[in-house]
């Protein structure tokens, strides 16, 4: 009996946590957290500390900003601006945040994985070629490019953890509005991350890593430092 009772529980959770509708953050323990801003804290839970409720006022659930573009990112070729729980306390423990890019044209956001956070982006402006690499499980040296060119209004979804980009393919500025299942996505942007590393990674690493001369990942180096 309780051994059946052990794999009838085991089979629930394995079911539960292979549902679509498990979310990357954890789950809230209680109605509202309103993270407190203490940048002296020596200690740090996973998430933010977080205030009485009684003390919790609306602006800790409110923000504004979206409506004009945000700070200018060079390497982006363009502008972006985040809503997340560093800059709307109400977010934290919700497992959900918000930005804005703006992109000119011909630019692109580099190939980039957000890992705690799938992304919605929907367009409000321009044209946008947008895609994400699919791994192939046959073949873990391949990946299949899912890719789509979006209009004003049109939606996309980019899965938690795979690599992404979005590219203004046309002549005048664009814009997207990106939704996320965590109050702190984070953003790797691959080349830099590789290239331009703190301290840098080994030449060989690397020269062997893209099969390129060591000549060539100097000027990489260059590139993205
Ligand atoms: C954007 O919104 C802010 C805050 O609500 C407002 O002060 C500002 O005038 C708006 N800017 C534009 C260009 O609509
Ligand atoms: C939190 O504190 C830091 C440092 O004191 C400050 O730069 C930041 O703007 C604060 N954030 C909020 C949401 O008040």
């Amino acid at each position: 009996m309780s051994m059946w009772w052990f794999i009838t529980t085991l089979a629930i959770t394995a079911f539960i946590c292979n549902s679509p509708v498990y979310a990357y953050d954890n789950n809230p323990l209680q109605d509202i957290c309103v993270a407190v801003n203490d940048s002296q804290a020596a200690v740090f839970v996973n998430g933010k500390i977080c205030k009485d409720p009684k003390f919790a006022t609306a602006n800790d659930f409110f923000a504004s900003g979206l409506n004009v573009s945000g700070i200018v990112v060079p390497a982006i070729g363009g502008a972006a601006k985040f809503v997340d729980v560093d800059n709307m306390p109400g977010l934290n423990t919700l497992g959900i945040s918000t930005g804005r890019v703006d992109l000119d044209p011909q630019r692109i956001v580099p190939f980039h994985i957000h890992p705690r956070a799938t992304e919605l982006i929907t367009v409000l402006e321009g044209i946008f070629y947008v895609g994400f690499l699919l791994p192939d499980p046959a073949n873990f040296f391949k990946s299949r490019l899912i890719s789509k060119i979006l209009y004003p209004g049109d939606v996309f979804v980019n899965p938690i953890g795979l690599i992404h980009f979005q590219y203004n393919v046309g002549k005048k500025k664009a814009v997207y509005l990106a939704a996320f299942n965590s109050q702190k996505p984070e953003l790797i942007i691959i080349p830099n991350s590789i290239f331009a590393s703190n301290p840098p990674i080994m030449d060989d690493v690397l020269s062997q890593g893209f099969q390129l001369s060591k000549t060539q990942i100097a000027e990489l180096r260059r590139k993205f430092s």
